[in-house]
């Protein structure tokens, strides 16, 4: 989503804040701008479309900025209002003395912009933002302390921001405040940095400050002032970031998405460090708070999530009812929020989130705690809002992602659930100790098969090309793959534009093959175990509609050669293991497919990386 940077000490603005956009292009935006103190005055400059536009725009005008050494910029993932040049940000008062970036949505803004009107002020866009800007303005009519305008105005507004304020009068001087979206100060030396996230300061410095809500940070190149909504100061909080710019690079793969698909043996190799030590051994998982007894006496889970992160939840159930006996709910964040939801101090509710930042998963883990039950939090960034609301914190460590659409995330995700139920599994003595060193045995090879899977991707490519000018695709499967079926088609529609979807393969009959003829790509996650033969059946059925039929297989069965046309073949793996091992093909066709089709694989069109609005 919207993107934040903003400077101020002693070097050449342009470059970081341009630069430190750049680093946060990956969370998906539509325009972009910046605002920059100059000899006499503030000046703006926006364009619609990619950086690039922008950067053309500054060519025009490099005379103008060259030793301005303060600064804001924002990239926008347009909410109120079309992604035009008039409506993205920096947005400024009516003498255009005071400048302003928003990250977020002001609930009030209409209430707020009527009476903003009523007392003179002049919109020109049709944002959110821009009534911020009138109202903080006229605070500073008021009071001539730009903090203080900032306090007030914020008192006097709804909903989630993240705020980064400079003023003609206050030659020096940046202010920021937030509330329920994310915001870092970066600390040099004689030198500060603001940002929205973490990749757009890393380069400059490890060394930073979170804001909490409703807190005011006041910015010189000399020093940093903290306070509370009331002007009371606080003592900052700084802590050593934990990403390094390496991450950041695309390591000579073609898109970040490709090297995040191979990074995942890796990924999977990291979090079984310190976890999982033999097979024989117990799973030691200390980031999980609740007492022995507690987790023994357990007998409800709720899990929320989005997207991806709710496909790697449903897969957590399955595993978890499986081997703990304990009942799981899994919902999508956005309507565990609207309804009256039964939970207590009796039930645990895990958030799953890769960001840590999803508007609607953070508020749902709110609602939860605020119901007295203990919240586990399985996400990438440990650093997040929804890492500080936390009993329990289970990292996943899967390095930054960069590309929008989520893969070594979610491989992270399913291994903190492996985990977790295993773990649950061995406190309650809920499944044999000889099945699980099974199981552990299987979790320690994954990575090899997934090597194998990256090692041999023509079956895959050669699918990509086949089907790469179909219109719409259908995934099915069955059982613990249900949910791979779902992310397959998320992955395959998110980047390539093509109608996918998922559907558990039962389901066919009832109302789904109405759509098969000869031009329908069906694909059966088709892995050993408990309902391969119905799935089997259910891919006849499919083929007797003349779709054309693809399988996603660990099987060798022969019979499969005759019903497929095309087929993808994975290592053998346990049944409860096969989603790792079936996704990663999915996500490399989902990939190439889009790259025949030359989409924009790391930044597809309308989705943001974070999505922290509701
Ligand atoms: C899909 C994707 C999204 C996210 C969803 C939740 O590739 O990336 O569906 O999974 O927006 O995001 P997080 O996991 O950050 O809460």
């Amino acid at each position: 989503m919207c993107g934040i940077v903003g400077y101020v000490g002693y070097k050449s603005v342009m470059d970081i804040l341009v630069d430190g956009l750049e680093q946060l292009e990956y969370r998906g935006y539509d325009s972009s701008g910046v605002a920059v103190m100059c000899d006499e005055k503030i000046n703006v400059y926006k364009a619609i479309g990619k950086l690039n536009n922008l950067r053309e725009e500054l060519q025009h005008h490099r005379g103008e900025f060259e030793k301005s050494t303060m600064g804001i910029g924002h990239i926008r993932w347009a909410t109120h209002g079309a992604p035009t040049v008039i409506n993205a940000h920096p947005h400024t008062c009516n003498c255009g003395n005071l400048v302003i970036v928003h990250n977020g949505i002001i609930e009030n803004y209409k209430e707020l912009r009527e009476d903003l009107a009523k007392k003179g002020c002049v919109f020109r866009s049709q944002t959110d933002t821009e009534v911020v800007a009138h109202l903080v303005a006229q605070k500073y009519a008021q009071t001539k302390d730009l903090a203080k305008a900032v306090r007030e105005a914020t008192k006097e507004i709804d909903g989630a921001y993240a705020l980064c304020v400079m003023h003609n009068d206050c030659k020096n001087t940046l202010v920021l405040t937030k509330r329920n979206a994310p915001l870092l100060v970066g600390i040099g030396d004689g030198e500060f940095f603001a940002a929205s996230d973490v990749p757009a300061i890393i380069k400059h410095t490890k060394k930073a400050m979170y804001l909490s809500d409703n807190q005011v940070a006041v910015l010189t190149p000399e020093k940093m002032v903290l306070t509370d909504i009331d002007g009371h100061e606080i003592k900052p909080k700084i802590e050593l970031l934990p990403w390094e710019p390496v991450a950041l690079s695309k390591m000579g793969y073609k898109h970040y998405m490709l090297k995040e698909i191979h990074e995942q043996p890796d990924v999977i190799r990291n979090i079984l460090v310190g976890k999982l030590h033999a097979p024989d051994e117990d799973i030691i998982l200390n980031e999980v708070k609740l007492t022995k007894e507690t987790l023994k006496k357990l007998n409800r889970i709720q899990i929320i999530a989005c997207g991806t992160s709710l496909h790697a939840a449903m897969i957590g159930k399955y595993v978890i009812e499986n081997y703990c006996g304990i009942a799981v709910d899994v919902e999508a964040s956005s309507e565990y929020i609207y309804r009256r939801n039964v939970t207590d101090e009796h039930t645990l509710v895990i958030g799953v989130s890769q960001s840590g930042e999803t508007a609607d998963t953070l508020t749902a883990i709110k609602q939860a705690k605020a119901k007295g039950s203990h919240i586990l939090i399985i996400t990438n960034r440990p650093d997040s809002a929804m890492a500080r609301e936390a009993d329990s914190l289970v990292p996943v460590n899967a390095g930054i992602e960069v590309s929008v659409a989520a893969t070594k995330s979610y491989t992270a995700q399913l291994m903190a659930f492996y985990l977790l139920a295993l773990y649950m599994a061995e406190v309650k003595e809920s499944t044999s100790k000889a099945e699980l060193t099974t199981l552990k045995t299987e979790l320690m090879f994954l990575p090899q098969k997934i090597e194998q899977i990256l090692a041999n991707t023509d079956s895959i490519q050669k699918c990509a090309k086949v089907y790469s000018s179909t219109k719409d695709f259908i995934f099915v499967a069955r059982g613990i793959n249900y949910p791979t079926a779902l992310e397959g088609a998320l992955k395959l529609k998110e980047i390539s534009y093509i109608n996918a979807t998922g559907y558990p393969a039962g389901e066919l009959k009832h109302g789904p093959i109405a759509m098969l003829d000869e031009t329908m790509p069906v694909l059966s996650i088709l892995m050993k175990g408990c309902v391969f033969e119905k799935l089997l059946s259910n891919s006849e059925e499919a083929k007797a509609r003349n779709a054309r039929m693809i399988a996603l297989t660990n099987s060798k069965d022969e019979k499969l050669d005759d019903l497929f046309e095309n087929i993808i073949r994975v290592p053998d793996v346990e049944e409860v293991f096969s989603p790792l091992v079936a996704i990663v093909p999915l996500q490399l066709l989902a990939y190439y497919i889009a790259e025949f089709l030359g989409k924009d694989v790391d930044q597809p069109r309308n989705l943001a990386k974070s999505v922290t609005v509701e």
